[in-house]
């Protein structure tokens, strides 16, 4: 059956400690995992283990000082999202753990080659029939030339030249993470025609031109996925069948031990993304609609929805976060049995939300999926800004109902919304008399482009008021600006109450009251999501954007991703006035508003 669990294998526990003993007896300081949440704004979630020590590759920070040594071991916890869609099969995880050695100014490619292979053949008792090696061939665009020295380390422990392989600058090169840092060629082990160990030597600085700048200090990298060894070490076929998985794919199995090929998509989703949740939010990550709380919300939706979709009782989140907390990490992370009712809180909270949403959506997805075979690309788009429902979701619901999706029309619809976006991050002059259009301003004089200006800073106090009062699950679809007045559409399901209205508006005109700062930074996407700027399409933006920020930096009222222009001080806007609120489509919310 495939599922029982035999612990005459090395459990996971005992591989980590293997490991890092391994590392310690060759003199390496043990350094804990990092964060998921990586201090490097250009990255979001922490991918590998040598993420936190980034700074000790480039000389900016003392290992010694810091460890005791220029070497060092980890278990890093890990997420990477690339390949969310291929989750469910035998190998793919959003969430993963990476043992990893490392050297900054240690040990050059020598020793970290003999401990990689030492620590296979001797102390894992691989046999080394099942090894093959892979070495970077070269690159001439970028003037690196092929890694001879780790070939012939190689061939001095008798590993054979049919075992060993070479590979490209796709295949065998590393880095950097994030837009610049460290890199270098990797030379990788197999077991079996699986990749185990990644071993990179860091000799570039790579810029954000992409220029390889030799490093000072030349950097050993590694990284073993424990997820990967822990199915060859316990003799299973796939990354949910060790002990780092099976207990939660058991518990949402129930009593009925039984494998069912029908289910083992959705069970593995489950498993995969609740656990990567679990983690996320432990590290402080919350569900939202910008960066990382918008990965999390995305997979904390989609086991949502999988659960469901196995009709699986309420209390099965509960139950998963009892077997992820106290039984496969308690020793490791004890940190995750401790906030365990705070965890517990915020996946409740997100699934009464999307519930929702949910509905909501569905009930939209059966309308405009029913009577055709093909969904226009436009109604993609709009369930994404208008139900939340990320895209792979209409996907998913329409394999299940047997109708295509255009995506051809979808991307042009992306498109369209970057140009637009494009658009509304300049003034355009002339043409048809007006001189500004940005898409969403329009004003045909100077004494108009005053008062849209004024309009447009408003807009931005009424979305955040807006979230503040309706909660932040609240985001602008469409927006629409003239000298009359605002128009502002949101995601909504129902008609505001008298009192709901005179709150936004009191909190809006009381931030003009306040006479707030309005300033505007350009910078890196990357960082103007970590900063919790609102925005809506990654893909849309180009990699430096504008921010604009009302208030005080730290905890600003308002913070947006926009083109402008705006005013310098709320106090120019003058009185704002909610004139009318209205619905303009399923779960859209209208409101017009004026300035005086
Ligand atoms: N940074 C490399 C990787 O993640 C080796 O640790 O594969």
């Amino acid at each position: 059956m495939g599922l029982l669990f035999y612990y005459g294998d090395m459990t996971h526990q005992e591989i980590r400690e293997k490991f890092l003993n391994f590392f310690k007896e060759r003199g390496h300081a043990v350094v804990p995992s990092s964060s998921l949440l990586p201090d490097d704004p250009s990255v979001l979630f922490t991918t590998a283990g040598m993420q936190q020590f980034k700074k000790y590759y480039t000389g900016e920070a003392d290992p010694i000082k810091d460890f005791g040594s220029k070497n060092t071991a980890s278990i890093q916890k890990s997420v990477r999202t690339v390949d969310i869609e291929e989750v469910g099969d035998n190998t793919h995880a959003t969430f993963f753990e990476m043992l990893g050695n490392f050297s900054f100014g240690g040990y050059w490619k020598k020793e970290a080659i003999q401990y990689g292979y030492d620590f296979m053949i001797k102390d894992l008792g691989i046999s080394p029939e099942r090894v093959v090696v892979s070495i970077f061939k070269g690159d001439h665009e970028n003037n690196i030339p092929e890694d001879r020295e780790s070939l012939e380390i190689w061939k001095s422990f008798g590993v054979p030249d049919d075992k060993i392989i070479f590979g490209d600058k796709e295949d065998n090169f590393w880095g950097p993470t994030g837009s610049k840092g460290p890199c270098g060629p990797t030379t990788e082990i197999y077991i079996d025609g699986v990749e185990i160990w990644n071993i990179v030597f860091n000799e570039f600085f790579c810029d954000e031109h992409k220029k390889y700048l030799p490093l000072e200090i030349k950097g050993i990298d590694t990284g073993m996925g424990l997820e990967r060894l822990a199915v060859m070490l316990q003799g299973k076929n796939n990354v949910y069948e060790t002990d780092l998985s099976l207990p939660v794919i058991t518990e949402i199995r129930g009593k009925e031990l039984y494998d069912h090929e029908n289910n083992r998509k959705a069970e593995r989703i489950i498993a995969d993304h609740m656990k990567a949740a679990i983690f996320m939010i432990s590290d402080g990550v919350l569900p939202s609609n910008s960066e990382q709380g918008y990965v999390l919300r995305r997979l904390l939706r989609r086991a949502i929805r999988y659960v469901k979709s196995l009709d699986l009782p309420d209390d099965i989140y509960k139950r998963i976060l009892h077997v992820v907390s106290h039984d496969i990490y308690v020793g490791v992370y004890p940190e995750l049995s401790k906030k365990q009712d705070e965890i517990l809180e915020v996946i409740e909270n997100e699934r009464y939300k999307f519930s929702k949403a949910l509905s909501n959506g569905i009930k939209e997805f059966e309308r405009i999926s029913s009577g055709t075979n093909v969904i226009s690309g436009k109604d993609v788009f709009d369930l994404y800004t208008t139900f939340g429902f990320p895209v792979e979701l209409t996907k998913e619901l329409a394999e299940e109902k047997g109708v295509e999706l255009d995506t051809k029309s979808f991307e042009a619809e992306m498109e369209k919304h970057k140009e637009l976006s494009k658009a509304g991050q300049e003034k355009k002059f002339g043409g048809h008399g007006l001189i500004l259009d940005t898409g969403e301003l329009k004003a045909g004089n100077e004494e108009e482009l005053k008062k849209v200006t004024r309009l447009h800073t408003a807009t931005h106090l009424l979305h955040a008021a807006l979230r503040k009062v309706l909660g932040e699950e609240v985001h602008q679809a469409g927006s629409d600006i003239t000298a009359e007045r605002l128009r502002f559409d949101f995601n909504f399901n129902r008609k505001l109450t008298d009192e709901e209205k005179k709150e936004i508006e009191n909190l809006a005109n009381k931030a003009v009251d306040d006479d707030l700062l309005v300033t505007m930074r350009e910078m890196p996407y990357e960082e103007a999501v970590k900063l919790g700027a609102l925005s809506f399409f990654k893909e849309k933006y180009p990699s430096t954007v504008k921010v604009y920020t009302v208030g005080d930096w730290d905890k600003p009222f308002s913070r947006e991703l926009c083109g402008g222009p705006h005013v310098e001080q709320t106090g120019e806007i003058g009185r704002i006035t909610i004139k009318k609120e209205q619905s303009v489509g399923t779960g859209i919310r209208r409101i017009r508003a004026i300035v005086e």
